[in-house]
């Protein structure tokens, strides 16, 4: 059985359906949902699903990345987690953090990537006048939003969207592919899953 630990800093609606998945004969569980904000909404709805949780608040450290890191890292390995689940969680990872989950962690971004890395994406796209938006589910490399792309779920961009109607008609689409693609993930199936 395959422990997974979820990162969130906000509502986390992509933690809870991760989480809500992983029952039955799904091969990995939910162990420990962690935040960068103590008070991030997702920690109540981890706590509510039993899940453990913990909080790192990142601003006391400043700009020491590496000091933050070294405490996310003790609260994420005291729970022996196998992956890595990147939900909403918008802090930006340091190489070496992605060093030592080398492998074993994996990111949702409100874009078709390759395109639109970084933030403000629906708004990129509507500006482009793509016909297209989605989400990406990638494994993290040290290069921001650029891993291997493990799944993709697209939705059209409407003629009256804005970012706020599309980004509720992309995260309908997040809450399908990602707990899809742990599940392969989880398996040791890393074939790119396309809804
Ligand atoms: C989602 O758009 C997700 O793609 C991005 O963070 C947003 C909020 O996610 N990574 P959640 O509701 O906190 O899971």
């Amino acid at each position: 059985m395959k422990r997974v630990a979820i990162l969130i800093s906000g509502g986390g609606s992509n933690m809870v359906r991760l989480a809500e998945s992983m029952t039955g004969d799904h091969p990995a569980r939910a162990v420990i949902v962690g935040s960068n904000d103590p008070a991030a909404g997702g920690l109540t709805k981890a706590r509510d699903l039993g899940v453990d949780t913990f909080a790192v608040d990142h601003r006391p450290f400043g700009r020491d990345r590496a000091a933050f890191e070294a405490e996310l890292i003790r609260n994420l390995d005291a729970a022996r987690p196998d992956i890595i689940a990147l939900a909403g969680f918008m802090r930006i990872l340091t190489p070496d953090f992605v060093r030592h989950y080398s492998g074993r962690m994996l990111n949702i971004h409100p874009s078709l990537l390759p395109k639109y890395p970084g933030l403000h994406t629906h708004a990129r796209a509507i500006e482009a006048g793509d016909a297209e938006a989605g989400a990406s589910v990638h494994e993290v490399t040290a290069d921001l939003d650029a891993g291997p792309i493990l799944g993709q779920a697209r939705v059209s961009i409407l003629p009256d969207d804005d970012p706020a109607s599309l980004a509720a008609r992309v995260l309908i689409q997040e809450h399908r592919l990602y707990p899809a693609v742990l599940k392969r993930f989880a398996a040791g199936d890393r074939t790119r899953l396309d809804l």
